[in-house]
């Protein structure tokens, strides 16, 4: 299997790559498997000894990214919430040296992210929202049998420490043709990481300084983003931001079948929404028709920029994809969109989406996505996106219009298009994806995890 930036076309950097792959969790930069299977873990530590047992005897299964390129079968990731390092018993300079935001947790964020209505933290499933949750751990295969022997080797450790409890398990994967809960191929893009090893392929954007991903590497600013202490515990790791998201399938169907007659206007209605055809073939590269080849292609389906597009009547300046990485877009706020770059990694979990479900019982099946996205300033970023560029339009001139994939909606919402002669807005944008939970996990480097087992 080769990664998402070879098989798009990349070659391996001619400079020697800088990064301390050997440390840093193979998650960070090596790309989902396509299929992909896996689970999350999320667990509680109620001894800080039983926690640092646990640490001490799973890091040996955790994976480093050292070749993280080549080819990749299945592996874990730890992550540790601030309650977490707490319960671990890490010393009070340390806690204090975490940032605001993510010592609070997502949770007591929510203002900030503008998580209110439906999203409301109090809303949120179990055990999302309550302080609890210490430590997640995430396999991800691709195989099936695979992922159970990888999980299994996770559940002994924690099986043998009486004091850490499993408090909740969700399977994730692939649907049928690689598909997310809204029946799009997603992860297709990634941002290059300076120093990573691979030069960026056609259109993937310059590569971005590391430091914005990996802590203790110079950022776009030229220095290194502030790190927690010591040394030892900061260097090397990230931080990693979950967002658990509840799909309404049945409120997405009803709303392409009332604002369009035949299934291509559907389908062109959905990539409107995106700014890709569910294939992945992107609008501004096929505009009128699909090219589910073109959306195959890893070396074709993200070469591209907007200077073609500058009005947006092939990708629509309110598209999910757009909003999230507007590119060579003129922006009315300004601000470097390089500084805003998230390496995600979208876990689908539940049914595969069903374009024929209309009704409201399917807005209730569990399904959606465990979404996942990594910085070295993760909480300040979403914290961004979530204010400026999902729950609000104005930075691209469409007042206050919200992404109409993962934005909170109000009543009444719309969505423009832009056409000649006169653009279309469209009526009756719900809250398609609910939030369901989230939280802030600190996803150390390898050294990292053997020093706080090893505290005490
Ligand atoms: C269930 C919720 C979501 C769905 C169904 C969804 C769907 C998609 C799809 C279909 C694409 C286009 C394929 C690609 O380029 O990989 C995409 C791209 C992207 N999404 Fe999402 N997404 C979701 C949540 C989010 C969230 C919460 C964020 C960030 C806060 C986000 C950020 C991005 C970014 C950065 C891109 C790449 C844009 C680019 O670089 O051109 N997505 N998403």
């Amino acid at each position: 299997m080769l990664s998402v930036n070879e098989s798009a076309g990349a070659k391996l950097a001619t400079e020697a790559p800088t990064l301390e792959f050997q440390e840093i969790q193979a998650t960070v930069l090596r790309v989902r498997p396509a299929p992909y299977f896996g689970t999350h873990v999320l667990l509680r530590i109620d001894n800080a000894q039983a926690g640092r047992d646990f640490l001490r005897r799973v890091t040996p299964h955790v994976d480093s990214a050292a070749g993280w390129w080549a080819a990749a079968n299945a592996w874990l990731a730890i992550g540790i919430s601030y309650a977490g390092l707490e319960a671990l018993g890490l010393r009070e300079d340390s806690l204090r040296s975490f940032p605001e935001a993510f010592r609070l947790g997502m949770a007591a964020r929510a203002q900030h992210l503008g998580d209110e209505g439906v999203n409301h933290p109090k809303n949120w499933d179990l055990p999302f929202g309550k302080g609890q949750i210490h430590i997640g751990v995430s396999v991800f295969s691709d195989s099936e049998e695979k992922r159970r022997r990888t999980l299994n080797l996770a559940r002994e450790q924690y099986d043998a420490s009486s004091g850490v409890s499993v408090l909740a398990m969700q399977d994730f994967g692939a649907q049928p043709g690689d598909l997310n809960p809204l029946g799009y191929k997603d992860g297709i893009d990634q941002p290059t990481i300076e120093g990573s090893g691979v030069e960026s392929p056609p259109g993937y954007g310059r590569p971005i300084k590391a430091g914005e991903f990996i802590l203790g590497y110079p950022g776009e600013a030229g220095i290194p983003l502030p790190m927690p202490h010591p040394d030892i515990l900061g260097r090397n790791g990230t931080y990693v931001g979950l967002r658990k998201y509840q799909s309404r399938v049945g409120a997405f169907n009803r709303f392409l079948r009332a604002n369009a007659n035949t299934e291509e206007e559907r389908e062109l209605l959905a990539a409107k929404l995106v700014g890709r055809w569910r294939s992945g073939a992107p609008l501004t590269l096929a505009p009128v028709v699909d090219d589910p080849t073109l959306g195959a292609d890893a070396k074709r389906n993200n070469n591209f920029d907007y200077s073609d597009d500058p009005r947006g009547r092939g990708a629509p300046f309110g598209c999910h994809m757009r909003r999230m990485n507007p590119r060579d877009t003129q922006l009315s706020r300004l601000t470097d969109v390089n500084l805003h770059r998230v390496i995600r990694r979208g876990t689908t979990y539940g049914p595969p989406y069903d374009p024929n479900a209309m009704s409201e019982e399917a807005d209730e099946v569990p399904r959606g996505a465990y979404f996942l996205f990594i910085s070295a300033k993760a909480m300040a970023t979403i914290e961004f996106l979530q204010q400026e560029w999902i729950n609000d339009g104005n930075f691209i001139g469409i007042g206050d219009e919200r992404d109409p994939i993962v934005g909170l909606q109000e009543q009444g919402a719309t969505f423009t298009i832009p056409r000649e002669p006169v653009r279309r807005r469209v009526h009756g944008i719900e809250t398609f994806n609910v939030l369901r939970g989230g939280e802030y996990f600190f996803m150390p480097s390898l050294s990292a995890l053997r020093w706080i087992g090893e505290l005490g």
